[in-house]
């Protein structure tokens, strides 16, 4: 047996994705709340208000605020030993801004948390994932000014203090690497500059993304010190969106090309908060790209004492990269590249590659050696409901298993990996393209893209398989 006897298998999730309740209970509008509905095709608006008669798929989005208890239920059914979701920032402080956390936000997640306990599932918390509070995007331009650091703190002494003996693992920013591309600037740092209307053509200013990240790089690391003097059980960890690259070919220009790529897109931030400083290889990019970041004084001091204490990143895809630019892409988990001959890909043209995920688990451990978590895998599928309510989804359990099988490998290999929350364990609405149409869940949902659906629950073929896996702790495929 390859997987640790108390492998934390579980789900993962995010606030403005699957909660609904936008505005209720003292909530203000996140910078997610304020994307429309778009498709693989369309991409989704970005309002500056919200306009009546729009459809906004955060709002009601699957409504887990008021039926958090039966899906837990449900994940405990399946065994779940871990449950990743996001806090809303905006139900804590619903503009960002305010002196004193709003208590109905606070007590749902203590009511959350709670009830996963009552199951004994342990909570994963990601502290911002993709819903920066709008009101810090109108004043501050979201993270490009560093007095969101401050904002950041407030809502952590919050929830640190509130949690304390309740959660033990946490995670700072989901994807924080997802800043490194144009399309991060909005979604990952409340980014919204002038001109910008859709989530796909974001008029960019990459200094600003950059410098954005170097005040998340600093509220990360005040936020891991912070966290391990509330709570000395705390843990708490980075994530990144890790889009494995393989060179096209063996031209060394690609080569060359795949490592610089990737040392940029994919490890940049994890060398920041594992290692505690920004690597050499960043002084070149910053000068070729004409981008110059404000480091105050005791900046580098704070980033050596903030170093996390696991790592965490999702894996969905591979792509190519090529020197010569003629080459076919394909798209992706917020970037595109280069289509790989020997890869099928999804509806959405992810390419899947299950053993890309042996070899970035290995690449990652060999660069760290700290404990791994894959936070977020999965496949997002066209699900079909039956006439008898059943869902036969083989490709997702085809699917997970090829990726469960690498990770095992991985283990095998020497990589210390204690957890695995699939992404989506229920339907929500895709961060990319604001459907509901791209489903990932065990759990299916009636919820469609028109906002119609009657939000019950159903299990898929995929629910019994798992919760198979997760009895067997991953011996039974
Ligand atoms: C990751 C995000 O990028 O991928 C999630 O952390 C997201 O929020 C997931 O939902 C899958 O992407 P999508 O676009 O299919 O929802």
């Amino acid at each position: 047996m390859s997987f640790k006897k108390d492998f934390l298998w579980g789900g993962a999730t995010a606030a403005n994705q699957f909660e609904g309740a936008w505005n209720v209970d003292g909530k203000g509008p996140s910078c997610s709340d304020m994307c429309t509905g778009g498709s693989h095709t369309v991409s989704k608006r970005i309002t500056q208000t919200i306009e009546e008669n729009t459809f906004y798929p955060s709002h009601e989005a699957i409504d887990f605020y008021h039926r958090y208890k039966e899906d837990i239920a449900l994940f405990a059914e399946m065994g779940f030993k871990v449950f990743r979701f996001s806090i809303a920032w905006t139900r804590i402080f619903p503009t960002g801004m305010e002196k004193a956390p709003n208590e109905a936000g606070l007590k749902f997640y203590e009511d959350v948390i709670d009830e996963c306990l009552k199951y004994n599932i342990e909570p994963l918390i990601t502290i911002s994932h993709y819903e920066v509070p709008f009101g810090i995007t109108e004043k501050y331009n979201g993270w490009a000014s560093r007095e969101v650091i401050d904002l950041y703190m407030n809502y952590c002494v919050a929830i640190f203090n509130r949690y304390k003996g309740k959660v033990k693992y946490w995670l700072t920013f989901n994807e924080i690497n997802s800043a490194t591309m144009p399309m991060g600037g909005y979604l990952s740092q409340g980014i919204l500059n002038e001109g910008t209307t859709d989530f796909i053509n974001q008029v960019d200013i990459p200094k600003l993304r950059f410098q954005g990240l170097h005040h998340q790089f600093i509220a990360s690391a005040k936020a891991v010190k912070l966290a391990h003097e509330i709570d000395s059980n705390y843990k708490i960890g980075c994530m990144q969106l890790f889009a494995t690259m393989y060179p096209y070919t063996c031209n060394p220009d690609d080569i060359v090309k795949t490592q610089q790529d990737s040392r940029v897109m994919n490890y940049f931030c994890g060398d920041v908060q594992v290692r505690g400083e920004y690597p050499t290889y960043m002084n070149r990019y910053f000068k070729e790209n004409n981008i110059e970041i404000k480091i105050e004084d005791k900046d580098l001091e704070i980033l050596k004492e903030g170093c996390v204490d696991f790592y965490t990143f999702s894996y969905y895809m591979s792509i190519c990269v090529s020197s010569d630019p003629k080459e076919a892409s394909t798209s992706g988990n917020i970037l595109g590249g280069v289509k790989n001959p020997y890869l099928k890909a999804s509806d959405w043209g992810w390419q899947i590659d299950p053993k890309g995920l042996r070899y970035t688990l290995n690449e990652i451990y060999d660069r760290y050696q700290i404990p791994m978590m894959v936070v977020e895998n999965g496949l997002g599928a066209y699900d079909k409901k039956e006439s008898d309510g059943s869902i036969n989804d083989d490709y997702r359990i085809e699917y997970l298993k090829e990726h469960i099988e690498q990770m095992e490998e991985a283990v095998e290999d020497g990589v210390d990996l204690f957890g695995y929350t699939p992404w989506g364990c229920i339907d929500l609405v895709s961060a990319s393209t604001g459907e509901m149409a791209k489903r990932y869940g065990f759990i299916y949902v009636d919820k469609y893209d028109d906002g119609s659906g009657d939000l019950s629950r159903l299990k898929k073929k995929s629910f019994n398989w798992y919760k198979q896996v997760i009895e067997s702790n991953g011996e039974k495929l």
